[in-house]
């Protein structure tokens, strides 16, 4: 089965957005996913947002996206532990190195590193950053001890880099990405 006919219908996907500058792929990814069928909760860190408005993924995943561990309790809005519970798919497309750094230390400062901690579901963790963090000790420990946790990984492409450098740390295609959900579901 090609992505084109991924048939996602009625599976819940928390797609999480981390502050990259490829950020703005992930409303191609958001739109992809819910035309395959599948319900989908964008989650942004406030980093994310200074790269793409909520409101775009709001309005492609017809649902509220979430910025702020605080405020969706107080407007009613589902919360960080209804969100994780209905999750069959935590994938975070594109992963800053700061959140993998958060994943691999069980750290929970905002919406996204809790609900991370909250969910049973299999996280699959698209990074995107300049080669040098990609490269650096602490993000190779980091993918590794998610790795020995069974955690997927879509790797990133070589390439030139949106800060001007070629190398490894491009997102990976968004079709990339969508294979690895169709067999992840
Ligand atoms: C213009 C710009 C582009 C950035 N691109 C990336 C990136 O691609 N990957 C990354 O890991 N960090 C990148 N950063 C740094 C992160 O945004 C920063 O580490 C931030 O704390 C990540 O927060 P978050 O993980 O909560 O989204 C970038 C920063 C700036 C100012």
């Amino acid at each position: 089965m090609s992505v084109d006919n991924l048939n996602l219908k009625g599976r819940t996907i928390v797609l999480g957005i981390t502050g990259s500058i490829a950020a703005y792929k992930s409303a191609d990814l958001c739109s992809r996913l819910k035309e395959a069928g599948a319900i989908v909760y964008p989650i942004l860190t406030d980093s994310a947002c200074r790269f793409i408005q909520p409101l775009t993924l709001q309005i492609l995943s017809k649902n509220p996206a979430l910025t702020d561990l605080w405020y969706e309790s107080e407007h009613n809005h589902p919360n960080h532990i209804q969100i994780a519970d209905s999750a069959d798919l935590l994938l975070v497309a594109p992963a800053s190195a700061n959140c993998i750094g958060l994943f691999a230390q069980g750290l929970a400062p905002d919406l996204l590193s809790t609900i991370h901690l909250a969910t049973q579901a299999p996280v699959l963790i698209a990074p995107a950053m300049n080669g040098k963090m990609y490269d650096h000790p602490a993000t190779q420990e980091n993918m590794k001890v998610l790795r020995d946790r069974n955690y997927h990984f879509v790797e990133p492409e070589e390439g030139l880099l949106a800060c001007g450098y070629v190398g490894l740390g491009k997102l990976a295609k968004v079709e990339t990405i969508l294979e690895k959900v169709k067999d992840l579901l």
